[in-house]
């Protein structure tokens, strides 16, 4: 295993997610722990290597540095930013405050002789150098080595960008390895967890259940907890993990606005109640919603209107649980399925003392307004993990590689006013497109093309146009049907589905529902256009 020390970057879970991605197991604790704790918790002969984090303090600001027993185990250090300032001063090398702060991308001379960067560079310069693409964050610098040390890597500003001492194994660079940004990033660090440390790459997403259902136990205890389940991938394995921790002390609460898909409702309630047995109650608040709908048709407001109704109605269920209505002690704890770019997006990575809390499309501030305590089971975990542990928990796979769904759900998927009758329609042809793109395989990868696509989904315009069906005139609603491929939805272009599959899609919605009698496919990228048509 592997110890992270964190001196409160925000970024510090970065680093224990790449730890994991190389499949070893690593802890993250406090910087200040004690000399006693760090030689305890290797007494096992199992922590392979440590690794001190960035901060957002200045070493000058902060007297924060490792306990000492860290460089007395005999195993790889590795500091990283911060952790290499504490490093240098702790093994006798200087470190300077300075008033201009590096803060961005930076080109980094790497000095390939150390087993850390042996053969790792992102391109060489004509004199021969190896150089790495990185992200700095610092005001601070080392400026002069800890006896023992040799220069490891360098930039015009910082010239001790990176040092070793290779005889005690201790490594340390100033720029972020954790970050994506910086190219090689993911290498080096696996290269320190991999070869430098010697561990075994047999971590799997198994073994974090166990730890995070002990996790969850110890915060809650006896507590109870309410979740609102959209049926979303997050949520959902929020749930499934949060009721393997502590069972019936979890209340779901689904919400049906009404403009779900179809039988989405009828799906969650199979696989909550019917499959792991989970506590959801159910609300179908759909009458509510659509009431306060009609007769708008501007996109914000439609979207404002759903997300104050989902507010209101998820507050009055939670109410009656946080009281003494349901159980008997109340409910303490409300549970989001925040996961780590929500955190990130929400500036909760960036700084410490930045919101942490993401405002959930839906639930934003409910925390407060209901006087519950947060639980964040997801918080460390990116999509593609939360997915595995998804599968992990039994949730089955369909769910959890589900396309993503907007929370106002076809609510901007009908153009303008929304009508219960046109919500019916497009459930019924979304249906039959999302159906044909799970079956349809592409020789070529031997995917489905629901797997080929980000995002793909129906959209109801309320136009009519003619057609002829049989001997008869029609004069009945189009539809469009829209897919996507992105990697990050800020960006996106339409999938190239086959003609084939785009003919069989369109034959069945005319034929199958009744209604519609033309169909089109959304040839637009975003930008400019945007992915929802509203
Ligand atoms: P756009 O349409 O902006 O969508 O290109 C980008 C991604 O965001 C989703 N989306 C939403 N998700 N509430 C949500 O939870 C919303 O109001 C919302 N609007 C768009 C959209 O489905 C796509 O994945």
């Amino acid at each position: 295993k592997i110890l992270i020390l964190d001196f409160g970057s925000q970024v510090t879970q970065l680093i224990a997610r790449r730890v994991r991605e190389a499949h070893v197991y690593c802890e993250v604790h406090p910087c200040d722990v004690s000399d006693e704790w760090v030689r305890e918790f290797a007494a096992d002969g199992q922590l392979k290597g440590v690794i001190l984090s960035g901060s957002h303090a200045s070493v000058y600001e902060v007297d924060d540095k490792a306990p000492d027993a860290v460089y007395e185990l005999g195993i790889p250090v590795l500091g990283i930013c911060y952790g290499m300032q504490t490093m240098a001063q702790q093994l006798g090398g200087k470190v300077e405050g300075s008033h201009t702060r590096e803060f961005g991308y930076a080109e980094v001379r790497a000095r390939g002789h150390t087993a850390l960067l042996k053969n790792i560079a992102d391109f060489t310069t004509p004199e021969g150098h190896g150089m790495l693409k990185v992200w700095m964050s610092h005001g601070d610098k080392v400026t002069e080595l800890p006896p023992g040390f040799k220069l490891m890597a360098s930039t015009d500003s910082c010239p001790i960008a990176g040092m070793a001492d290779e005889s005690r194994r201790f490594y340390a660079v100033q720029f972020h390895p954790e970050v994506t940004h910086t190219v090689q990033g993911r290498a080096l660090l696996e290269r320190f967890v991999l070869e430098i440390c010697g561990t075994t790459p047999d971590w799997v997403m198994r073994d974090h259940i166990a730890e995070a259902v002990e996790k969850i136990r110890e915060q809650v205890g006896d507590e109870e907890v309410i979740l609102g389940l959209s049926g979303g991938v997050d949520s959902s394995v929020a749930a499934a993990l949060i009721h393997r921790a502590i069972g019936d002390q979890l209340t779901c609460v689904f919400v049906d606005h009404g403009l779900l898909r179809l039988n989405e409702g009828d799906m969650v309630m199979d696989m909550f109640v019917g499959k792991l047995h989970a506590k959801v109650i159910r609300v179908d608040a759909s009458d509510q919603f659509l009431g306060h709908l009609a007769g708008v048709s501007d996109p914000e407001a439609k979207r404002k209107i759903i997300g104050r109704e989902f507010v209101e109605v998820f507050k009055a269920e939670a109410a009656k649980l946080t009281a003494s209505g349901a159980s008997t002690k109340g409910a303490k704890w409300l549970a989001q399925g925040t996961i780590y770019p929500d955190v990130i997006e929400s500036g909760g990575a960036k700084s410490k003392k930045a919101v942490t809390i993401k405002s959930h499309h839906n639930v934003g501030g409910l925390p407060e307004q209901l006087g519950l305590k947060l639980l964040e089971p997801l918080r460390d975990l990116f999509k593609d993990e939360v997915r595995e542990l998804g599968v992990a928990l039994g949730l089955p796979h369909d769910m959890v590689y589900r396309h993503p769904f907007p929370g106002p759900g076809l609510g901007v998927r009908i153009l303008g006013e929304v009508k219960k009758a046109y919500a019916d329609l497009l459930r019924r042809a979304d249906a039959i497109f999302i159906e044909e793109l799970r079956s349809t395989v592409d020789p070529h990868s031997g995917k489905t093309w629901y797997e080929l696509t980000s995002q793909a989904f129906t959209v109801f315009l309320p136009v009519k146009s003619v057609g002829v069906m049989g001997d008869g005139r029609t004069y009945d609603y189009v539809v469009a049907l829209r897919a996507v491929q992105t990697s990050d939805f800020m960006t996106a272009d339409w999938a190239e589905l086959p003609y084939s599959l785009l003919k069989k899609v369109s034959g069945r919605i005319i034929n199958e529902v009744r209604g519609i009698n033309r169909v089109t496919y959304d040839v637009s990228s975003k930008p400019p256009a945007t992915i929802e048509w509203e």
